[in-house]
């Protein structure tokens, strides 16, 4: 195991009763920036719980409406303008990953004299943001408790993260009955992503990290098995609190501690290829993750079959067999899992097809400059590969 630093300081706020918590929280910080998307929260009645915890507590407000998923550049810029108008002391993001990932870097940007996309795919990341707080209504990004922001910029078509301390949340207050209204295939999308947190973290050549391994193998079989339960029984709130839980606990840090390069890590490449799908295609992460991770996970099965092996045998049970065969056997569990979500896990399924193979490679290489993966290091090449086996 690595040395590291484990660092999470987002206030989780979970439970039934944990919406009348939002104005006490935000009253802490002061006059509060409400940023919303397209208006979910109005038909399932999370904005008007919100504005009346606000009400009840004196906290004053604003409100930026229309954050749209795959989150624009533009919207941002907007949100910093009237930040500063309102003279804000707090960007209180109500929604799923895309409107906490605004509201990070609307806080940024309000500080900062430049443009905000300079944060985005440098490593110029921001030492000072407004506090954000957060409402949850979808488990999936984690960006609830997580230090980073993904944006995407109309102008260049470039999707990009950024990862700061100071885009950790203060609060986040999860409600689990907040998600009763969420489309079957947003469910779905949620779990796809915070399974493929769980793999980043999992892919790592480090040895003696078995703690977080058997955790990252609990959590995932939490995943597989509550995400059916929740297409079924979208108002069972035991199994949506578990979906809740689990995307949090995926992408809060504390699973990647001592593992991969620095001892603060996991492979990350299948993201990275995901993010030039959601950016030349405008997808649903989660979508685009169920169909690039098990043509990664062939890809480098072919190289090194013993990682995935091991998930195969502890989490999908597979008994008998070589790893070659047991981690042939777990991607096609992988992808029946996905298609029993109807998760898309070919490219041609959601009508992708080659002709931005050779760009988004060399931009998925650009985006970490050059070093991309960890269980295999990938070259240009290899990503057309990997594209190529996702067809
Ligand atoms: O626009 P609204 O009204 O909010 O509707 C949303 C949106 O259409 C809807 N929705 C959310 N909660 C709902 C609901 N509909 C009904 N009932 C509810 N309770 O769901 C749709 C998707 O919302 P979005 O916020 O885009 O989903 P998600 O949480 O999956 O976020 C995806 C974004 O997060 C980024 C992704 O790349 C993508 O841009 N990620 C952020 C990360 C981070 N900051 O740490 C890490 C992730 O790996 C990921 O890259
Ligand atoms: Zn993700």
């Amino acid at each position: 195991m690595h040395d590291f630093v484990y660092h999470n300081t987002t206030k989780i706020i979970f439970g039934k009763s944990s919406m009348d918590s939002i104005g006490r929280e935000a009253a802490l910080y002061g006059k509060t920036m409400l940023v919303f998307g397209g208006g979910s929260v109005r038909e399932n009645g999370v904005y008007d719980k919100t504005i009346a915890s606000l009400k009840e507590n004196g906290v004053e407000y604003c409100q930026l409406w229309g954050v749209k998923p795959n989150p624009r550049i533009s919207k941002v810029r907007e949100g910093i303008l009237m930040a500063r108008n309102e003279g804000v002391s707090l960007i209180l993001a109500v929604g799923g990953g895309s409107v906490i990932d605004t509201a990070k870097a609307i806080a940024a940007g309000v500080p900062y004299e430049g443009d905000p996309w300079d944060f985005y795919g440098s490593a110029k990341a921001p030492e000072i943001a407004l506090p954000v707080g957060v409402v949850l209504t979808i488990p999936a990004a984690g960006s609830e408790s997580s230090m980073s922001s993904v944006i995407s910029n109309e102008e260049t078509g470039e999707k990009l993260g950024c990862t700061a301390e100071c885009f950790l949340p203060r609060f986040a207050v999860m409600d689990p009955q907040n998600t009763y209204t969420l489309p079957a295939y947003q469910t779905a999308c949620g779990a796809s992503d915070m399974l493929a947190h769980l793999m980043e973290r999992y892919f790592v050549r480090t040895r003696c990290c078995d703690l977080t391994d058997r955790l990252i193998e609990g959590a995932a079989q939490t995943v597989i098995e509550f995400a059916p339960k929740a297409l079924a029984d979208p108002e069972n709130y035991d199994v949506r609190a578990e979906l809740m839980w689990t995307g949090c606990i995926a992408h809060c840090d504390i699973l990647d501690r001592g593992r991969g390069e620095n001892g603060r890590g996991g492979d990350w490449a299948s993201h990275q290829l995901e993010h030039q799908l959601s950016a030349f295609y405008d997808i649903a992460h989660g979508a685009g993750l169920s169909v690039i991770f098990p043509a990664w996970l062939k890809f480098v099965s072919g190289k090194d079959p013993a990682k995935p092996a091991q998930f195969g045998r502890r989490v999908f049970g597979i008994t008998g067999l070589s790893d070659e065969e047991t981690a042939q056997k777990m991607i096609s569990s992988l992808e029946y899992f996905y298609r029993s979500l109807s998760l898309p896990v070919r490219l041609s399924d959601i009508g992708i097809g080659r002709e931005n193979f050779d760009e988004m490679a060399k931009r998925a290489l650009e985006a970490k400059r050059g070093k991309l993966g960890s269980y295999i290091r990938l070259t240009e090449d290899d990503v057309k590969e990997i594209y190529t086996i996702a067809e």
